[in-house]
């Protein structure tokens, strides 16, 4: 709780700083289950700090309780939150579920104030306009149907099998939206779709916790799988960008950042990294990949979240295509994962993604057709 404190109070100046002084009503985030394991809960415990309770431990130390902290003691609104429960949450930490679901419903069933209790005021609202009761619109802990793992947005942005953005954002609620109920024991997740996409129409930020170097932003597939950035741009009626922010706990002095200040914290220390590249470099054909695979991630993050500046592509461009040292050993080291690059940048370009010169252009298009060819074994 005493670091959870830390980094949502950060986050709440930080949003507070880049929206006029308001508090955000909503914060949509994400819970994965190694990170909560490895920080003891520090992710869902900010979760109860946003709406204003804290953990109570039983005699055996085990906490299965959770009791208000006054909106004097808290001195600020309580916050509501659209919980994103990743797959390996669902299966580790279904206790957590609960005591998540208990704490936001008796939120909302406070006789406080609306400026002063976000959870109920988008509750009462979302009872009204959906025909339930206030327990029920206040349904926050989602994750996917029992079973089912993530929202496959990472693996249409892999493949490029995707159409557009809303495609992607349709993945998203289509598998992201069952909640756990603690009003109905033993059901397991039931679709609440309707609340799910009204509860994110409100949200103002995104947020995920980094909680270890070892992997970041576009280290792995999942984490922009798990954005939901440009989806609740779309829910809201205002059609305004929510603020995108990731905090750095990595070290005790924790960090929020923006969502885009830490993509391009990313590409400055691995993608466009020469002791990075010319560390994978040295690995041979799966390093080729692993440079491959980045700029594929960093794609993921246009896509889910437009917060990737051109100039990630441009320099990537100039690093890995316009040297012609440095396109040979890529070309000759692995052949199939640098024509994914090739397509890769082109994909970029072709969803407006990356603006560059025709020149550029038509260097990637000639490029991969001559991959082609050697990989097919024509002779040109
Ligand atoms: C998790 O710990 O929740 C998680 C791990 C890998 C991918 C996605 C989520
Ligand atoms: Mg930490």
């Amino acid at each position: 709780m005493q670091s959870a404190k830390v980094v949502v109070d950060r986050l709440i100046e930080r949003q507070k700083a880049d929206n006029g002084g308001k508090y955000p009503e909503t914060v949509a985030l994400v819970l994965w289950g190694t990170d909560n394991i490895k920080t003891y809960g520090e992710s869902l415990a900010q979760v109860l700090w946003m709406i204003g309770v804290m953990p109570v431990a039983d005699t055996f130390g085990r906490v299965n309780r959770v009791e208000l902290v006054s909106l004097e003691e808290l001195g600020r609104p309580r916050i509501d939150v659209v919980v994103n429960c990743s797959r390996v949450f669902r299966d580790l930490f279904i206790n957590q579920m609960n005591l998540l679901d208990r704490a936001v419903k008796m939120v909302a069933e406070l006789d406080e104030p609306a400026d002063q209790n976000f959870v109920r005021k988008h509750a009462l609202e979302q009872a009204e306009a959906l025909g339930v009761d206030i327990r029920e619109a206040a349904t926050r802990i989602f994750s996917n149907a029992s079973g089912s793992y993530s929202s496959n947005i990472n693996l249409a942005v892999e493949n490029s099998s995707w159409n557009d953005e809303k495609q992607l954002q349709d993945m998203y609620l289509s598998r992201k939206s069952f909640a756990f109920d603690c009003d109905a024991p033993g059901a397991g997740m039931a679709e609440k779709r309707k609340v799910f996409e009204m509860a994110l129409s409100t949200a103002e930020a995104t947020f995920q916790n980094l909680d270890s170097s070892e992997i970041s932003l576009t280290d792995v597939s999942h984490y922009f799988d798990s954005d939901p950035t440009n989806l609740v741009q779309n829910l809201r009626k205002d059609k305004k960008k929510p603020n995108a922010y990731i905090a750095d706990t990595t070290t005790a002095n924790a960090q929020v950042r923006t969502l885009s200040e830490t993509v391009r914290l990313d590409a400055r220390t691995k993608l466009l990294n020469p002791k990075w590249y010319e560390g994978m470099l040295s690995t041979g054909y799966e390093g080729v990949r692993e440079i491959e695979k980045r700029l594929t991630n960093t794609v993921g993050w246009s896509a889910t979240s437009g917060q990737v500046d051109n100039w990630v592509y441009e320099e990537a461009n100039s690093t890995f295509i316009q040297d012609e040292e440095m396109l040979n050993k890529l070309m000759s080291t692995n052949p199939n994962s640098f024509r994914k690059m090739l397509q890769t940048f082109l994909e970029a370009n072709g969803r407006g993604y990356w603006e560059t010169s025709q020149d550029n252009i038509e260097k990637l298009r000639q490029l991969y057709s001559e991959v082609e060819d050697k990989i097919e074994g024509i002779d040109r």
